[in-house]
């Protein structure tokens, strides 16, 4: 990890116009230049740099920020590659702390297992491009499909010589250990190498590390299967992985829309023909994880499935999950027997471009035709498909555009609108308090697991008395301060999530509730952010334009030294041992949203006691309540187990 020190140093720095210079043509206009936004296309300039400010902001796209979030967005770099990247340009030396979280034996394998697959990587690649069998089975076979030279170095492919242990000798001869190899899948346990006469397509994460890799059958034997795949190991988790997405973000977040497609090839193909915004779920059906990662970079998703029945299965069963985590979902199936792989080839990519325009169709009327074709003159068979499509609008959060979806599917369908309506509020209604439920449990279960992950527990307070209903500003307060100074923190590295991250989505059922209302802005500001894909840090929020927000994060800058001593009187509890947050910021973290859901649990179940005794609520309203009270002070009291807390 880098030093905040250095972090700090090089921020002082970067000056915003030497380093927009390198990438845009900047001409004097009063204090300010301005010159053409890099991130949107534009003829005429509204993008702008303010040298006193040290900031930029385009005022036709609204992106803005310090030099580090220009070179973060630029180049599409993570906050610490940025800070590095900028670290050069100014020749700083930068200061690396050792990192607690994860031992540093535990890294030391990954690094390894990490080095490991790259070598593969390489030795596939070098065998097919170098070795005569490779190029006259591998290569040419790629090339007969039509994938060019570029595609085929682009996406790392390779080629796995039909021999029993070729991979594993050459890595062993490099001195790499044979567990390691086990461990990763490529050698088995027969000690013979996994992947034998087989192209190979690499499977990359987010940052283009190679994760895993399939292998591809050149042979049609119907005995063996035509893709086998790595298995899942510390580095490859299958569900939350999607097949392309290092070279597709750029363009998915440019374009503001991800194409998912079924197939290795298909992607391949697409980005070949230029349309690069295009990704595969691959070898599995789509996951709620792999959503995640989606709608991290863009909320608007095209489904292109084959238009076999195995591709619509799949597309209906994409198309509820989508909708169901807020993205807005597309779909067009690609005619005839084809997939997008064969049909890009056969129509060629404008045309295809044309298609996906013309054909991709709101997942409303895709359900409603798909069931029209074979319900229109059959009353049983149409109340079957209005179910099925209801069921898929009442997972839409959107009321107006779910209002105009029931009146679509009532009018196609030939229904009573009434009837429709009334059927999907009660969906909502069940769905609702199921969700609410299974949320706080998970949310609570994540973390009980970061705290039996913190290494020191010395550091958790033992005696924290919370009962003041007066105000939840202070823990409003608390969240934002964590979010502000340790948003940009991995709470996850290899999952890249970030502790900004965390934060909303621990929190994110409370938002509407919150009281302090430049607060509430600044985290309604930050959950904005995130689903843009950007991760503000200290830097952002000191050089906001609004003044109450920069003063804020300057507060809790130069305060954070003084948290040991001023604790209690800061925040109004009282604990026996506290340390120094940046000491150990996982638990600074983790205690504050424990300690702002504490209070906001508190404060439900008072006002729900003040409810019950004054108002006069129907015999089943108030069952339904009290069961979700009880649920309420069930978790309110684990959440003070949690936190070692004596509540009154
Ligand atoms: P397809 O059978 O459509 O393969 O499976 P494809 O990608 O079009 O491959 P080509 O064009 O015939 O070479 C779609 C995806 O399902 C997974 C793979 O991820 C594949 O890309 N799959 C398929 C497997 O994992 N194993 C299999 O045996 C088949
Ligand atoms: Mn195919």
């Amino acid at each position: 990890m880098i030093s905040p020190r250095s972090i700090e140093n090089v921020i002082e720095a970067a000056r915003i116009e030497d380093v927009v210079r390198d990438f845009v043509d900047l001409k004097q206009r009063g204090a300010n230049l301005i010159g053409l936004c890099p991130f949107h296309k534009e003829k005429t300039p509204s993008f702008s740099v303010s040298p006193s400010k040290n900031i930029f902001k385009c005022f036709g796209c609204g992106k803005g920020g310090t030099p580090v979030h220009f070179i973060m967005e630029a180049e599409q770099l993570t906050f610490p590659e940025a800070i590095r990247q900028l670290a050069k340009k100014y020749q700083i030396t930068l200061e690396e702390t050792n990192q607690s979280e994860t031992s540093f034996e535990d890294k030391q394998e990954r690094e390894s297992l990490y080095i490991i697959n790259q070598f593969t990587v390489d030795f596939y690649k070098n065998y097919l491009w170098e070795n005569p069998i490779g190029q006259s089975v591998g290569l040419s076979y790629f090339k007969q499909r039509g994938f060019l030279e570029s595609t085929i170095q682009k996406f790392d492919l390779g080629f796995a010589p039909d021999e029993p242990d070729a991979l594993m000798q050459s890595a062993l001869k490099q001195g790499y250990k044979i567990e390691f190899l086990q461990k990763l899948g490529l050698v088995n346990t027969h000690q013979k190498d996994f992947f034998r006469n087989r192209v190979i397509f690499p499977i990359h994460n987010l940052t283009g590390k190679p994760i895993a890799f399939a292998g591809r059958t050149l042979t049609t034997n119907a005995k063996s299967p035509k893709y086998i795949n790595s298995p899942e190991t510390e580095l490859y988790n299958k569900s939350k992985t999607l097949y392309g997405l290092h070279l597709a973000k750029k363009s998915m977040r440019d374009k503001n829309y991800a194409i998912l497609v079924e197939g290795y090839t298909d992607v391949m193909s697409l980005h070949q023909a230029g349309i690069e915004n295009a990704v595969a779920s691959s070898g599995t059906s789509l996951t709620e994880e792999q959503i995640q990662i989606i709608k991290r970079i863009t909320s608007n998703v095209t489904i292109l499935y084959d238009g076999d029945p195995a591709g619509i299965k799949a597309a209906t069963r994409g198309i509820d999950l989508l909708i169901q985590e807020g993205l807005d979902v597309k779909i067009a199936l690609i005619p005839g027997k084809e997939d997008p792989d064969s049909f890009i080839r056969k129509i060629g990519s404008e045309a295809f471009e044309l298609f996906i325009n013309k054909e991709a169709t709101d997942f409303i009327l895709f359900k409603i035709n798909l069931h029209n074709q074979e319900s229109e003159n059959n009353p049983l068979k149409r109340s079957v498909a209005a179910k099925d499509i209801v069921q898929t609008i009442a997972k839409v959060d959107d009321p107006i555009k779910r209002s105009i979806y029931l009146k679509q599917t009532a009018s196609i369908l030939q229904l009573d609108e009434i009837h429709v309506i009334e059927s999907c509020n009660k969906l909502i209604k069940e769905e609702l308090k199921n969700k609410m439920f299974s949320e706080r449990r998970r949310a609570l279960d994540r973390d009980q697991q970061i705290l039996k992950d913190l290494n020191d527990d010395e550091s958790l307070p033992m005696h924290i008395q919370d009962i003041s209903v007066t105000s939840d500003e202070i823990q409003e307060k608390d969240i934002c301060r964590v979010l502000m100074l340790w948003g940009q923190q991995w709470y996850d590295e290899t999952e890249q999530i970030s502790f900004a991250q965390y934060i909303i989505e621990n929190i994110s059922d409370t938002i509407p509730f919150f009281e302090n209302d430049l607060i509430k802005s600044i985290i309604l500001d930050v959950a904005q952010q995130l689903s843009n894909g950007i991760v503000p840090g200290v830097p952002y929020y000191i050089s906001h334009e609004n003044k109450a927000i920069a003063n804020l994060a300057l507060e809790f800058t130069m305060s954070k030294y003084e948290f040991s001593q001023n604790w209690s009187d800061r925040w109004n509890i009282f604990l026996s041992t506290q340390k120094i947050p940046e000491e150990n910021f996982r638990s600074d973290i983790t205690n504050s949203i424990l300690r702002f859901k504490l209070k906001k649990y508190n404060k439900a179940i008072l006002e729900f006691e003040k409810k019950i005794k004054s108002s006069s609520i129907s015999d089943i309203e108030l069952e339904i309540e009290l069961k979700s009270h009880q649920h309420i002070v069930k978790e309110r009291n684990y959440i003070a187990t949690l936190l070692k807390t004596v509540v009154i």
